[in-house]
């Protein structure tokens, strides 16, 4: 390739990052919160999803997933705050003018309409010609990978099945935005994982906004863009899957997405190449400044466990190995160590090394690296 080229493909790949950065907000949530009754089930909720994204959100159950998606698409009322979808105000507009389309949980299929027509249901007032009709529902069957089903009845379907057929009716109406609640949800583990991979590709191709709701952080962090975890009606963090990972910004998200060990910090001291901090039981461990707060998270990835000293010795204390659970090609370790009341979970991947056959009882030392741990706030 010539240089020429080399730079001009550089200059496209800047070009469409910076594009990425300043596509225009598809929906725009501003201050939105929801009462029922003296019950706060939404508090101030303020995001922006663009158009094109993958956008989950996720949080205990009862947090207000299912209320802030039904709020998008108008079959609730907030009862503060504004709702913007591309660029116009949605105060007052019902459901079905709304540029959504919303896929229940429930799939809410018609139990005595056959797979065609629940499909084209969506499309029975429009002024399209039959044999265009048709051609849609078909494509939209093709898509989902039904199309030999189409005359049976929902009764006649499993679940999985069920569901892209909720699918395929849901954009048959070209939505700009479809919302999905718990997509997955009634689906098995094997199922769950080729579903989540065929979603991410049909979102793809369609290019149309997905914004989804889900309890589950694993699949959020495999198919979205950006997800925004929510706890007791209120935001607590909105960003990508690996920076949310990386960089909680509370404790409420980093025990959220993934497990995290915490160890109170009763000391710090800056330097400049990070902190020293000391922990309880007078252990002094090194971090780099990554978070702010009294807290260090460590996730069980980034711990270390050793039948000897490790070397170099910083960022180390002993332990007593408690329980091992194996996980079919990684060991769960719980141990006890002097740093924290609660016993530190530490994953490891299954070796032929001697870690592999740490037993309960044994006295081990436990590390991680100084760029490992991240600061939260108490
Ligand atoms: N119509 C209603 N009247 C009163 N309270 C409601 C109503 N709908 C929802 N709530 C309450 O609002 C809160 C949020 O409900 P929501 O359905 O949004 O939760 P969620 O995050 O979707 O939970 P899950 O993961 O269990 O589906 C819950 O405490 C729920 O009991
Ligand atoms: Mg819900």
């Amino acid at each position: 390739m010539s240089q020429a080229k080399i730079h001009e493909r550089g200059q496209s790949m800047v070009e469409q990052v910076l594009a990425d950065a300043a596509r225009p907000a598809m929906i725009d949530i501003r201050s939105v919160g929801k009462a029922y009754g003296n019950y706060t089930a939404l508090n101030g909720i303020d995001m922006e999803i663009r158009q094109g994204e993958f956008f989950s959100l996720v949080g205990p159950s009862g947090c207000g997933k299912t209320t802030l998606l039904k709020i998008i698409g108008g079959f609730e009322q907030a009862t503060a705050g504004r709702l913007l979808i591309g660029g116009e105000d949605m105060g007052g507009t019902p459901a079905y003018r709304r540029p959504t389309n919303m896929v229940f949980q429930s799939y809410a299929l018609f139990p005595h309409m056959n797979i065609r027509k629940n499909v084209g249901y969506g499309m029975r007032k429009s002024r399209l010609p039959a044999a265009e009709k048709a051609r849609i529902v078909d494509d939209a069957l093709a898509l989902v990978k039904m199309s030999d089903f189409a005359d049976r009845l929902p009764g006649q379907l499993s679940g999985g099945q069920k569901q892209r057929i909720a699918l395929a009716r849901a954009i048959v109406c070209k939505p700009k935005v479809l919302l999905l609640d718990e997509p997955l949800g009634a689906l098995d583990k094997r199922l769950r994982e080729e579903m989540q991979f065929e979603l991410k590709s049909l979102q793809r191709r369609l290019g149309i906004t997905f914004v989804c709701v889900t309890h589950d952080q694993e699949e959020a962090m495999s198919m979205s863009d950006r997800i925004a975890v929510m706890s007791a009606g209120r935001l607590l963090q909105i960003d990508t899957p690996d920076n949310l990972y990386e960089r909680p910004v509370s404790r409420g998200v980093a025990d959220f997405v993934g497990s995290m060990n915490f160890f109170d910090v009763k000391l710090r001291e800056r330097h400049d190449n990070g902190s020293r901090l000391t922990l309880a039981g007078g252990i002094v461990v090194e971090t780099v400044n990554r978070g702010e707060g009294t807290v260090l998270a460590l996730r069980p990835e980034w711990l270390r466990l050793s039948a000897e000293p490790p070397a170099p010795s910083v960022n180390t204390m002993t332990c007593t190995l408690t329980e091992r659970s194996y996980l079919g090609g990684r060991n769960v370790y719980l141990v006890q160590t002097g740093a924290s009341d609660r016993p530190v979970s530490v994953m490891a991947q299954q070796t032929h090394s001697p870690t592999a056959l740490l037993q309960p009882g044994e006295r081990l030392w436990l590390s991680w690296a100084p760029e490992a741990g991240v600061l939260l706030p108490s």
